[in-house]
């Protein structure tokens, strides 16, 4: 295979963007388990393994989540809607380890943190190959303990995000992001110094995007007037998350060192 036709392979990538709009048609199951064992081979740190994918097939569960989420539509229209979670358990459980040794290491509570995300998108793209959309739902963590009890889930367990799937109609546009400059340093950490400029210059582009394209979020319409820096950085100041260190140690991923 040439380097074009390489490339060509990269459309996948370039072409992505989150779908939250599906027609009736319903996933093969066969499909669905196709695209979930591809994702297995996701790398894993030191192979742990530890994540857990859980399939939302009963429609009361479903619409308890959806609730929990924001009344997100799409977590009701899409074809399929899986709950990713971080998953110490399976491991302490397989190997008779209680949860709370001390000698878990901090960095087994991020690996699995990792795990779950990096197959969580695996499963995304896999789907993609299918020419199946999907989108990610971090609002399960708007209440973890809800949504942990909601799943039955073990000390050791942590909901991370929700991902819908389904089949579109017609692709959207895909939305820009900042330029590779502001992304991409060599040998050490750097920021360009025309940043601002570059940010400008992405203000009009994304500008340029909402107005073309139709956004079916509510949040995002809300959005539409405000400069992407401004959304960005009262997102990151998200009321509803704001106890994500006690979440997480409610859910076992005790952060703190616990070895004496
Ligand atoms: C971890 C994660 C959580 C997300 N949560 C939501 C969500 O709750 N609802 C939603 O509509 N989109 C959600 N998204 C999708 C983002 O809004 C979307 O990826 C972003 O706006 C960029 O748009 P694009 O994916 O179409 O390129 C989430 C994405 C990620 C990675």
């Amino acid at each position: 295979m040439n380097n074009k036709e390489l490339t060509e392979k990269l459309e996948l990538f370039f072409n992505r963007s989150s779908v939250r709009k599906y027609t009736s048609k319903k996933i093969d199951n066969k499909v669905f388990h196709k695209i979930i064992e591809a994702s297995l081979q996701t790398p894993t740190s030191s192979h742990i393994q530890a994540f857990t994918i859980i399939n939302i097939t009963n429609s009361l569960l479903r619409k308890q989540i959806y609730n929990i989420c924001g009344d997100q539509k799409w977590i009701l229209d899409s074809s399929h809607f899986i709950i990713m979670c971080a998953d110490l358990n399976k491991i302490c459980h397989l190997s008779k380890t209680n949860i709370n040794d001390p000698n878990i290491s901090q960095d087994a509570y991020l690996a699995a943190l990792l795990d779950a995300a990096l197959v969580g998108m695996t499963i995304s793209m896999a789907a993609e190959v299918f020419q199946i959309g999907s989108v990610m739902i971090g609002s399960v963590r708007n209440n973890i303990s809800k949504v942990a009890h909601l799943l039955q889930l073990p000390s050791g367990v942590m909901p991370l995000f929700g991902i819908c799937f389904g089949y579109y109609e017609k692709r959207k546009k895909p939305k820009p992001r900042l330029t590779k400059n502001l992304f991409l340093s060599e040998n050490s950490y750097s920021t360009p110094e025309n940043s601002h400029q570059l940010l400008d210059e992405y203000h009009k582009k994304l500008q340029k995007y909402y107005e073309e394209s139709p956004l079916e979020h509510a949040g995002l319409r809300a959005q539409k007037n405000k400069t992407w820096l401004e959304v960005v950085t009262l997102a990151i100041k998200n009321e509803k998350r704001s106890n994500m260190g006690e979440d997480l140690k409610n859910r076992g991923f005790n952060l703190s060192s616990k070895r004496s």
